[in-house]
């Protein structure tokens, strides 16, 4: 069993396990139109289990965040290639939202990315997604670029970064 990063209340903050995905890939199901195969989660867990972190209530897993790091051009014109931490998916349960657990989530995930030495994070978000839009410029992410008809149903997404160096 993993121990706390953190606790919320009474919620748990605490990086995830393989046993722990088919809860994990509920949850991306309910909450999210975006989906991915078993395998894609399994490979995040074991690529960066540092940035894979769940939040749990009462041992009902009720939110994540998984990320992956990449390298590439930076989101703040610095020079050459720099190594970027990725949010994939981030999501909690709609009964428990609104108690600072996807923050936390968010925090935990940045702290993991921050482990591996990532000079920048990033991550895609819908257009109409405010509340996911205020969660990510309230921990200080910044709009750099829309990116049109990203999403299969045409929706644009902001490019959203948060500079770690
Ligand atoms: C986005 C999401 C993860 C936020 O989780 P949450 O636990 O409700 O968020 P928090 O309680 O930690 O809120 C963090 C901040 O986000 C903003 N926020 C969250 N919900 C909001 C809402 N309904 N309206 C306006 N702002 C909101 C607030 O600024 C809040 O900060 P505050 O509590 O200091 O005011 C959650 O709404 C969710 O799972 N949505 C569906 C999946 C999704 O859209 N994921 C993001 C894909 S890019």
């Amino acid at each position: 069993m993993q121990t706390a990063l953190r606790k919320v209340g009474d919620y748990v903050i605490r990086r995830c396990e393989a046993s722990d995905l088919q809860a994990v890939i509920d949850i991306n199901m309910a909450a999210l139109p975006e989906h991915y195969s078993d395998y894609f989660f399994e490979s995040i867990l074991r690529e960066l289990p540092e940035a894979f972190i769940l939040a749990e209530l009462n041992d009902k897993i009720v939110g994540y965040i998984m990320c992956k790091i990449e390298f590439g051009f930076s989101n703040f014109r610095k020079l050459g290639f720099v190594k970027k931490g990725h949010v994939v998916s981030v999501a909690v349960l709609e009964e428990h939202r609104g108690k600072s657990i996807g923050k936390a989530l968010m925090v935990e995930g940045i702290n993991g990315v921050m482990h591996r030495k990532a000079d920048e994070i990033y991550l895609e978000v819908r257009v109409s997604n405010t509340s996911a839009i205020k969660m990510y410029q309230k921990l200080l992410f910044e709009i750099k670029s829309r990116l049109r008809s990203y999403y299969r149903d045409g929706e644009d997404a902001y490019l959203m970064a948060l500079d770690l160096s």
